[in-house]
């Protein structure tokens, strides 16, 4: 299973319930990595997209505790348990966890593969990434060329989990 998130300086990710930098070059590529595949995000990510709608031509699985909660083309799942069944139809390779903070968090250890946009500034900001730099499990295994978007650097890094749990 995959992790995808673009993140600053400090691993943040974003701050009230929005991004904290839209890069058209990163989030071309998470469109295109994601396209025709599985994301999974916590409700609040959910709610943060434009329309409140799931993305398109992806399946979109939400994960939240309110069961009346319903979103057209989305599927809602109300805990780990319903998520890894849910993704048993899946091809682990296939699915990717899209945030935010909580999802994150859950879900990391499961991931075998990290596709980090490392984005070289500081933001203001109330929502983090675990710093996998700092998780010894966790291990650089590729990096880009500095890209540039107006004066901001950044990188997109690809990291390997050497133990990640499995959930089937
Ligand atoms: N930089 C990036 O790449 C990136 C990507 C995605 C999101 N973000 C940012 O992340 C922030 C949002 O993160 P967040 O932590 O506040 O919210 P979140 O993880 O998107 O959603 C949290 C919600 O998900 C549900 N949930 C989580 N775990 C669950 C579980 N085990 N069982 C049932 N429901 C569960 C709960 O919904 P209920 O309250 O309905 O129970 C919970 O309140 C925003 O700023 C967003 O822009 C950044």
């Amino acid at each position: 299973m995959n992790i995808i998130a673009a993140v600053d300086r400090n691993w943040a990710i974003g701050n009230k319930n929005a991004l904290l930098v839209k890069i058209p070059r990163d989030q071309k590529l998470f469109l295109e990595m994601t396209q025709g595949k599985v994301v999974v995000m916590g409700r609040n990510t959910l709610e943060s997209l434009p329309q409140k709608q799931p993305l398109k031509n992806r399946v979109n699985i939400v994960l939240s505790s309110d069961k009346v909660y319903a979103v057209k083309g989305a599927t809602v799942v109300h805990s780990l348990e319903e998520l890894f069944l849910e993704l048993k139809q899946y091809e682990s390779e296939d699915v990717f966890v899209a945030g935010g903070e909580t999802v994150y968090r859950q879900l990391l250890p499961y991931c075998d593969t990290a596709h980090i946009t490392k984005i070289d500034y500081a933001y203001e900001a109330d929502a983090y990434f675990p710093r996998l730099d700092e998780l010894p499990e966790w291990e650089l295994a590729a990096d880009s060329e500095e890209q540039t978007y107006f004066d901001l650097e950044y990188y997109f890094l690809q990291y390997q989990n050497t133990s990640h749990k499995s959930f089937l």
